[in-house]
């Protein structure tokens, strides 16, 4: 199959300059038909590693096979980073790997993945009629050049977690911005020493560019706007110190600057922290039995939320592409939603699940979420998001560990950035 050419640094970004034949995608794909009536067919789905109930996700698996005589479906689990997948799948699809059929790729690939074509399209999963159930960004996210390439299979948002009985020591209610979390943290932390105020994610990593987006965007900030690079300004200086801030004062463990999101979760969940910055699907591991906090938690809105979230695509050279096409409509389908939403606390993408009886009922239900859903705030969409990311983990990581002064880091990072644009001079 033929692939595309590697674009140089100077046109990165430019994406409308990108001359890819769609028609490539998947042009070798069409074998097999009615394979399920034929031997047994194994199809492998690659996902991330999903913390709680495997079993439910077998549950899953099982109802698919039953409803598709002929079909096992193999599940294999790469780790949680969301880098270290794209490092797998990088290495995996350029070497033309046909060993794995369907997989869940974080939002922030699918451009590249698509302009790379390793993932077929999948319009005819996504209908005019479909999409309207799904929230916007999701859409953006799964769509490059005018056609879909993934189904979006959960939506995440940055929220905040907030202990109940400890706000209701100090007399607080959730706090709305940074300065009264600031605030509610160091009022806590004098009535409790041995608890930690705030854990995020802050290692050098995509879940580190996630976080300091929110304080970016909570601020006013922004990275590019029209086009253009407006990262090295005084509102994001502020927005970076904040991070660092937290540090500094001992509010939030220096081991945060190696936090992934489990590790910060575990230490919430063993009642070691007063807030933490996550994704929705905390929520129904710290509501488990034997959890610390179970029954104490709050979650809320944050001044500014990043839009994630997994969805599924299919290798374009699979061996069974209608097979996989078939498990992507089942996996995205508003039951399997509903299973995955109940079992793991993966927030549907689909609007119209909020409404079940069912979710609303679970203990770990978030009122609010769709709202927060609806407003967080997307990564670039863009074949090179991850060229950009890289530039940002850099010096996000320098500032937030106090290598480098927050003003010194995003002009480092600033300079990277329009050179990888093609931007030229100063603003
Ligand atoms: C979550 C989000 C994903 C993001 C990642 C960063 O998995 O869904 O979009 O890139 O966290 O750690």
């Amino acid at each position: 199959m033929q692939r595309p050419f590697h674009m140089t640094l100077h046109s990165a970004l430019v994406v409308s300059a990108v001359t890819w034949v769609a028609a490539n995608v998947g042009g070798c794909t069409h074998r097999g038909e009615d394979e399920a009536q034929t031997a047994r067919v194994r199809l492998v789905f690659k996902h991330g590693k999903i913390a709680g109930r495997p079993d439910a996700l077998r549950g899953l698996l099982d109802r698919f096979e039953a409803s598709t005589p002929g079909v096992e479906v193999v599940e294999t689990s790469l780790p949680s980073d969301s880098d270290e997948q794209h490092r797998f799948y990088v290495i995996n699809l350029e070497g033309g790997a046909s060993e794995f059929d369907v997989m869940a790729l974080d939002v922030i690939w699918i451009s590249e993945f698509a302009r790379a074509g390793w993932i077929r399209p999948l319009d005819a999963l996504l209908s005019e009629d479909a999409r309207s159930d799904f929230f916007p960004g999701t859409l953006d996210a799964v769509t490059f050049e005018g056609r879909a390439y993934a189904v979006p299979w959960f939506a995440d948002a940055g929220v905040l977690y907030a202990r109940r009985d400890l706000l209701a020591e100090i007399g607080a209610e959730p706090p709305r911005t940074w300065a009264e979390l600031r605030n509610a943290a160091r009022r806590i932390r004098d009535l409790h020493p041995e608890l930690h105020g705030f854990v995020w994610q802050g290692k050098q990593y995509e879940g580190l560019v996630c976080n300091a987006l929110e304080y970016i965007w909570g601020s006013g900030g922004d990275v590019i706007d029209e086009g253009r690079v407006v990262l090295d300004s005084s509102t994001n200086e502020i927005a970076l110190q904040t991070m660092r801030g937290w540090i500094e004062e001992g509010l939030t463990p220096p081991s945060v600057t190696t936090m992934t999101e489990e590790p910060a979760r575990h230490v919430f969940q063993a009642g070691r922290a007063a807030f933490m910055r996550n994704w929705p699907y905390a929520y129904t591991l710290l509501q488990q039995e034997g959890s610390a906090v179970r029954d104490k938690v709050v979650v809320t809105r944050l001044p500014a939320a990043t839009l994630g979230g997994w969805h599924l695509a299919v290798n374009a050279d699979t061996r069974h592409p209608e097979l996989a096409e078939r498990f992507v409509r089942f996996m995205t389908s508003a039951e399997a939603a509903k299973t995955l939403a109940l079992s793991f606390g993966y927030q549907p993408a689909r609007r119209s699940v909020y409404d079940d009886a069912e979710i609303r009922a679970n203990s770990a239900f978030i009122p609010g979420l769709p709202d927060i859903l609806g407003a967080a705030r997307p990564r670039p969409v863009t074949p090179y998001y991850l060229m950009m990311s890289k530039i940002l983990q850099l010096e996000f990581s320098a500032a937030v560990s106090g290598l480098r002064p927050p003003k010194v880091a995003l002009a480092r990072a600033a300079e990277a950035l329009r050179h990888l644009m093609g931007e030229e001079g100063p603003r």
